[in-house]
């Protein structure tokens, strides 16, 4: 309704083209999907993502894996991490992974998003393909892993605004699949994700 009225003013009119996305789906044999991971800093989100997707792809699945750090150095390189470039990143992310679906492919997206708000406008731009996985891991068990050591740099004040540190994580309130990675193998996460993921594939 919003962007129907920021179309007319601005004279775009939907284009409708012959090739829907209905038919692309049937052309890939497989219905698109938006999995869209949400979690803190090392909880396990691209791990996770890049496992599963190397899972779709054996099934024979057409995906493609938008993730954090990677979008960040390119479509996203003019955004920090104050909560308006958040907000724009997962904006961003939402469009990208809705044209993606249109394409008919699986998608699968890591990053933080840790505002419920925001998550919730991706859902509304990606419609019904949208999938929640919270990647539960506490604060305590990221901070301890500190992979990248971006922790120690928060607590140390060098890095502002950093997420579960100076900067909110919202946990998700209706996810529909979570995960916990904490003592787990990734084999043992993966196989709690998959199998919640089969009903949806
Ligand atoms: S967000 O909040 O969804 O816009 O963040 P995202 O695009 O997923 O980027 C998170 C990765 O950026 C690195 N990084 C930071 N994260 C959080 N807060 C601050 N201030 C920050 N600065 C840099 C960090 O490597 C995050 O990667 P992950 O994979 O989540 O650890």
């Amino acid at each position: 309704e919003c962007s129907a009225t920021i179309a007319k003013e601005k004279n775009l009119v939907w284009q409708k083209t012959d090739i829907s996305k209905e038919i692309r789906e049937k052309s890939l044999n497989q219905k698109a999907r938006t999995i869209w991971f949400t979690g803190l800093s090392g909880s396990g989100k691209s791990t996770l993502a890049n496992e599963i997707e190397k899972r779709l792809v054996a099934m024979g699945k057409h995906t493609m894996l938008l993730d954090g750090d990677n979008v960040r150095m390119g479509l996203n390189n003019n955004l920090g991490f104050s909560d308006e470039d958040r907000v724009e990143n997962i904006r961003r992310i939402a469009e990208t992974a809705k044209l993606m679906n249109d394409a008919g492919l699986i998608v699968l997206t890591a990053f933080i998003s840790p505002f419920r708000k925001d998550r919730r406008n991706a859902n509304k731009i990606i419609g019904e393909d949208y999938i929640e996985v919270f990647v539960s891991t506490p604060l305590e068990e990221c901070e301890k892993r500190d992979i990248k050591g971006l922790y120690k740099k928060a607590r140390d004040g060098v890095i502002k605004e950093f997420t579960g540190i100076s900067s909110p994580y919202e946990k998700p309130e209706n996810p529909s699949i979570t995960v916990d990675t904490t003592n787990r193998s990734l084999d043992e996460s993966v196989d709690i994700v998959m199998k919640q993921l089969e009903k949806f594939l």
